[in-house]
């Protein structure tokens, strides 16, 4: 998305925006001691956003079979490989997760945690002051969301917070798409850092026309979870990835940790899980063996 896309711009200033069914996005500015506890993080956030971005719909990029060395198509899609904002991604945009993720099919089917928020002061810091500015500024969202929680297993929870997750993003201007892991009656909550000479990259919700513009010491609390959202495109420039870019945060409730059991229950899946990729790694070994 570019600039031109929309015409209601939101910068600088708190400002609460409503649509027919309540709270769109509230945009709270110069948050007092939030660039403090951004600038704390800083290390850990970029550590965590490590990984090249795989969420196909946040990526924009169509997914495909892709085909094995040995000719025979791979039984998941993955991105295409070839797609022009796969071949950005991959060079510049980076993600990663601190907190708990739910079972992923066919990939990490039990519950986990990438890592604990509630063992590094800091980063629990900031979630607490970001708790704070959601408790006033949407105490509605936040109430249900709190309810939700309290349904979770305290050990998936960041403690006494209503989140669960949260994602690092690095470089990563998003494609239109809507959160499918979120808590739907809640918020999540984003706070934006740049580094170096890179452009502003604005927050976009195409069906009300309406951009937002996160700058650091402001938290900005959005439905992403029920509305199409994305970034304006950031141009590569000298040092863009490396020493110039925009790290984004997202704290966010996963209900579908409700569902998930206690830590020893979900070790415990996680060993069947790898003993069930094991097994079926090597039927297809025997299976080669028996070819040739
Ligand atoms: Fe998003």
């Amino acid at each position: 998305m570019e600039d031109k896309h929309f015409n209601i711009r939101v910068e600088g200033e708190t400002t609460l925006v409503f649509k027919p069914e309540g709270l769109l996005a509230a945009l709270v500015c110069d948050v007092p001691d939030h660039q403090v506890l951004q600038d704390a993080n800083d290390k850990l956030y970029r550590g965590v956003a490590k990984n090249v971005p795989t969420r196909i719909s946040a990526l924009g990029v169509p997914s495909k079979y892709h085909t094995k060395p040995d000719g025979t198509p791979e039984l998941i899609s993955r991105p295409d490989r070839n797609h022009p904002r796969y071949i950005y991604a991959r060079k510049y945009a980076r993600d990663g997760v601190m907190g708990a993720l739910d079972p992923t099919t066919n990939k990490a089917e039990y519950a986990r945690i990438k890592l604990d928020v509630n063992d590094i002061p800091t980063a629990f810091a900031h979630a607490e002051l970001l708790r704070d500015v959601y408790a006033e500024y949407a105490p509605e969202h936040y109430q249900r969301q709190m309810e939700a929680i309290a349904k979770v297993h305290p050990h998936w929870a960041m403690r006494g917070l209503p989140f669960t997750t949260a994602t690092d993003n690095w470089c990563f201007p998003t494609y239109p798409h809507v959160e499918s892991g979120d808590f739907k009656p809640g918020l999540g909550i984003i706070t934006v850092k740049y580094y170096g000479a890179c452009p502003y990259s604005w927050l976009v919700l195409p069906r009300y026309d309406l951009g937002i513009l996160v700058k650091a010491g402001d938290v900005l609390l959005v439905d992403v979870g029920n509305e199409v959202h994305a970034n304006t495109a950031i141009p590569e420039h000298d040092g863009y990835g490396t020493t110039s870019g925009r790290l984004a945060t997202i704290h966010y409730l996963r209900p579908k940790l409700a569902n998930c059991g206690t830590p020893e229950e979900e070790s415990r899946r996680r060993e069947l899980y790898l003993a069930k990729v094991a097994a079926k790694r090597e039927a297809r070994q025997r299976a080669r063996r028996r070819c040739k």
